[in-house]
């Protein structure tokens, strides 16, 4: 299991992403080492890799130029941190879908929301006030209460949501989670 495998919820969903007519990047936000990003230009999706660590971004460059064909040409990268108190960080209608895996800031949720185009679609998995059973995050703003995912996209189109305990997509450990994949009315 590498650290650059998708998350399943991801490659189970890639389909949806990639029938979408919306023709703007995919944001992966708060993209880490750009797993599931780079999954998504492997399916020649457009992807905006955005992290506050330059690092992180640097790392998915290196990554990209390790393999042939990359599609590299449809990456761009946004070093940026998702937590300062604006209201206009996210643009509205600005991207087909918005991914967001392990990483929770409440105030962002509405912009999240409204940078999707209507038709687009968000994936959204993080852990879950049960995760400190299993190992981090313990802090409450980083989990999920019980039903708050869904209750943030009540007004979408629900394709799929789940809240429980699963396996790690990249250890072999358990964690508890909530997903969900939405479309924008
Ligand atoms: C647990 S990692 C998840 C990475 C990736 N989404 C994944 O699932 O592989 C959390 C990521 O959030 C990023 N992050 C933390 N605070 C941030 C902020 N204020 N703005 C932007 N990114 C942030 C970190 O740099 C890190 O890459």
């Amino acid at each position: 299991m590498s650290s650059l495998s998708p998350s399943k919820l991801l490659s189970q969903n890639i389909e949806t992403l990639s029938s979408l007519t919306i023709n703007l990047p995919v944001l992966d936000l708060a993209c880490g080492a750009g797993r599931n990003g780079i999954f998504c230009l492997q399916h020649a999706l457009p992807v905006r890799f955005a992290d506050i660590n330059q690092d992180n971004l640097k790392t998915i460059k290196h990554s990209l130029a390790q393999c042939e064909k990359n599609n590299a040409d449809l990456a761009s990268f946004w070093c940026v941190d998702f937590e300062q108190n604006v209201s206009d960080i996210l643009v509205e209608n600005s991207f087909s879908a918005v991914m967001v895996f392990r990483y929770l800031h409440r105030p962002l949720m509405d912009q999240i929301k409204s940078s999707v185009a209507t038709g687009g679609v968000v994936i959204y998995e993080t852990f879950t006030t049960e995760q400190p059973q299993y190992g981090r995050p313990k802090r409450s703003d980083f989990l999920l209460k019980s039903g708050e995912l869904v209750e943030f996209f009540s007004d979408w189109e629900i394709l799929h949501s789940f809240e429980g305990v699963k396996k790690s997509d990249t250890a072999e450990t358990q964690e508890a989670v909530a997903q969900i994949v939405a479309r924008k009315l």
